[in-house]
């Protein structure tokens, strides 16, 4: 089966970047949030991005025009009915997204593939809970979709060879260059990245450099394009702590433990640029430290 039209969930910073990229490489897609304010926030932000694209000559104003007639907001999930993927990009949280494969799997053709943007939780243990586990997947894309041009596939246990080709041939069409993953917690990029964020954060935590100091230093000292609590406010601090906590609960390693400084900044709802307030305060015209 031909894939043609793509149902993207949730309209955050990475449904709304999936849907960018689909969109702009041909495909019709459906962009679903139940939270209408969210969805109308999540196509103003792809209308943003591919502006932004085209401003630097990257895109032009016909291709910004025709990508943005074929993305459609729908708040139902009944609205999915058709399509022949759904890329799901819903929050980080297992049972969340647990009910939305539930709700979605009676109403999608029998053929669909079901993908997840999971960047931590077992493909395996998502794919059981559907109907089918052999036409799951997971299609890991990273943050801001539209600049990177890494997708990480992970198959799960159940995996048919045929839904692991589709999705293959689905991400080269968008231009992005995969790589495969075993299915282990947080996959290979995120395996790496966090413990590296986590550690700034201990770093911070400790006394040992300020915010600053830590941010620059890894960006002048070993060329990161962002410092690591900059790149951490920029993922979601509560992504950031999930993340590790998918690592320490399914590694059972203490070396993964989540520093008590991050879980404090998201017990205050400090989640980074998309509350306003992190490790830096976006609220003033420039990014002020927070310690
Ligand atoms: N949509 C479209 N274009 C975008 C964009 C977006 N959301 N964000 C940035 N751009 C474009 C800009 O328009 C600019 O284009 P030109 O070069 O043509 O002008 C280009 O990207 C560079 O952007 P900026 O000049 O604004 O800023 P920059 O040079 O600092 O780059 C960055 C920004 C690309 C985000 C860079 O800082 C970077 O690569 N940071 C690291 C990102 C990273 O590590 N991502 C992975 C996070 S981990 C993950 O995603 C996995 C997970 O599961 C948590």
């Amino acid at each position: 089966m031909a894939i043609k039209t793509v149902g993207v969930i949730g309209a955050g910073q990475m449904g709304a970047g999936i849907a960018h990229v689909c969109a702009l490489a041909g495909y019709d897609v459906l962009l679903h949030d139940l939270a209408v304010d969210r969805l109308e926030r999540g196509i103003a932000t792809i209308n943003g991005n591919m502006a932004r694209q085209v401003a630097s000559e990257k895109l032009t104003e016909q291709d910004r025009s025709d990508a943005m007639k074929r993305i459609r907001g729908v708040s139902e999930v009944e609205d999915l009915a058709g399509v022949d993927m759904v890329i799901e990009a819903a929050t980080e949280n297992e049972s969340v997204k647990r009910k939305i494969f539930a709700q979605l799997c009676p109403i999608l053709n029998p053929e669909a593939i079901l993908a997840t943007n999971t960047s931590s939780i077992s493909i395996t243990r998502l794919a059981a809970t559907t109907d089918r586990p052999e036409r799951f997947i997971g299609i890991h894309f990273m943050n801001p979709v539209p600049v990177m041009k890494l997708v990480e596939l992970v198959r799960g246990i159940a995996t048919e060879e045929q839904t692991f080709a589709q999705a293959q041939e689905f991400v080269a069409s968008l231009g992005k260059q995969i790589t495969v993953s075993e299915d282990f917690p947080a996959f290979i990029v995120n395996r790496i990245l966090l413990p590296m964020i986590n550690e700034a954060v201990y770093t911070l935590y400790e006394g040992v450099g300020s915010v600053v100091a830590i941010d620059t230093a890894m960006k002048l000292g070993a060329n990161h394009p962002m410092g690591p609590l900059q790149l951490a406010d920029f993922i979601g601090l509560d992504t950031c702590l999930s993340i590790m906590q998918v690592l320490y609960e399914g590694l059972s390693d203490s070396k993964y433990r989540p520093c008590p400084l991050l879980v404090k900044y998201v017990e205050a709802g400090w989640l980074g640029r998309k509350t306003g307030r992190g490790f830096y305060d976006y609220r003033g015209e420039e990014p002020v430290p927070t310690r």
